[in-house]
């Protein structure tokens, strides 16, 4: 066993016996996520694609039962150029765009789900999670 995994199992333990653990040791890719959207936290972003049932209409990775083909899936986001095909990838424009499509591009089937300002933040921030 070296020191990494000690560690690993270290952090389960005290992650059971105390919480938090694992909140604190982000990942990489979900410390340039956050960095990204100005704060979004991407482990917050996961659960609230399930509460705003984003995953009705699209196949998004890491999110349990999120195979919908209905939209376009949400597969490597963070490679993107654009979002919806009208704008640029950018934070932004992708909170933008979770809070309200139809007000950035009025034929878009994407409907409003009256996304709150910060729940969008955290749900980009989970998206550009995925490279
Ligand atoms: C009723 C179906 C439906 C639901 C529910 C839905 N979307 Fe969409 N979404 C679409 C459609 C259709 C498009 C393609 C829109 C377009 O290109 O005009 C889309 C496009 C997108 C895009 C742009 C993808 C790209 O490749 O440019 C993102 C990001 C996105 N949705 C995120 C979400 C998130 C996050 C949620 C949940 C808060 C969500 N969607 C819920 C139908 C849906």
């Amino acid at each position: 066993m070296n020191r990494r995994h000690v560690l690993a199992i270290a952090c389960v333990f005290a992650t059971a016996a105390f919480t938090g653990c694992g909140q604190k040791d982000q990942s990489a890719s979900e410390q340039y996520a956050t960095t990204l959207t100005d704060g979004g936290v991407p482990s917050q972003g996961r659960e609230k694609i399930m509460v705003y049932g984003c995953s009705g209409c699209h196949t998004i990775p890491g999110i349990p039962d999120a195979d919908a083909l209905i939209a376009p899936p949400l597969t490597k986001m963070a490679n993107r150029n654009y979002v919806g095909g009208v704008m640029k990838n950018t934070p932004q424009n992708l909170i933008r765009w979770i809070q309200n499509p139809p007000a950035i591009d009025d034929k878009t089937a994407m409907p409003n789900l009256h996304v709150t300002e910060s729940d969008a933040r955290d749900i980009a921030s989970y998206l550009y999670t995925l490279r």
